[in-house]
């Protein structure tokens, strides 16, 4: 797992470039939320709160996820500092053990990459959805540039969804909505979003 990676760079996470490819993605995530006023959502892989933080007021409540304490510390500074009411950080690891733990909506932002059984975390999230609620994954579209021994070279469209049916959700929708230069481990880069339903 990243886990330590992501624990050393905790404190400079928000760079100006990840800064800037979080807001294309709240950006394309906000409309898909409309009408979720009394709805939960869990970010997993949340980070520092890039993307949970900013769908915030759309939202009943967020919960921060990850498996990286030193990210959710910086969460918490943020959740703090901004005054966020109705969010709030909890650290767990699905691919190892999943605490009981239920939302309506489940966003996971380039965090699908960094688990190597795919099918395996998108079953524990499923389990974890209430009945009729959404699965939000945005990735990269897959990319032969990029070569590295822990992280998926992005995803093809159709096996991602045909894991997601395997895995049993419905009304699978998946469209690639951004372009950008050096973007995913230095290389040129697109990232999809995809919505489905349990
Ligand atoms: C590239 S960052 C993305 C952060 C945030 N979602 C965003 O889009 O800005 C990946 C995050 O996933 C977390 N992560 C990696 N593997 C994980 C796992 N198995 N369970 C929970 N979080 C994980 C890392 O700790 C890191 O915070």
């Amino acid at each position: 797992m990243e886990n330590n990676v992501f624990e050393q760079m905790a404190n400079k996470y928000d760079t100006e470039e990840r800064i800037e490819l979080a807001k294309v993605i709240v950006k394309e995530v906000r409309p898909e939320l409309r009408n979720s006023k009394s709805k939960s959502l869990i970010d997993y892989g949340s980070g520092t709160g890039l993307i949970g933080l900013d769908l915030s007021d759309l939202v009943d409540s967020v919960l921060l996820v990850d498996s990286s304490k030193q990210m959710l510390e910086v969460a918490k500074e943020k959740i703090s500092r901004k005054g966020i009411i109705n969010s709030k950080v909890t650290y767990a690891d699905f691919t190892e053990e999943t605490p009981k733990l239920k939302a309506d909506i489940v966003l996971m932002s380039l965090v699908l990459l960094h688990i190597p059984d795919t099918k395996k975390i998108l079953r524990e999230l499923y389990n974890v959805l209430n009945n009729g609620g959404t699965l939000i994954i945005i990735d990269f579209d897959k990319n032969d540039k990029v070569n590295h021994p822990k992280v998926h070279n992005g995803f093809s469209h159709e096996s991602l969804k045909k894991i997601l049916s395997d895995v049993g959700f419905k009304s699978i929708k998946i469209k690639t909505f951004y372009h950008g230069n050096r973007i995913f481990m230095n290389q040129d880069a697109s990232m999809f979003v995809t919505s489905s339903i349990k």
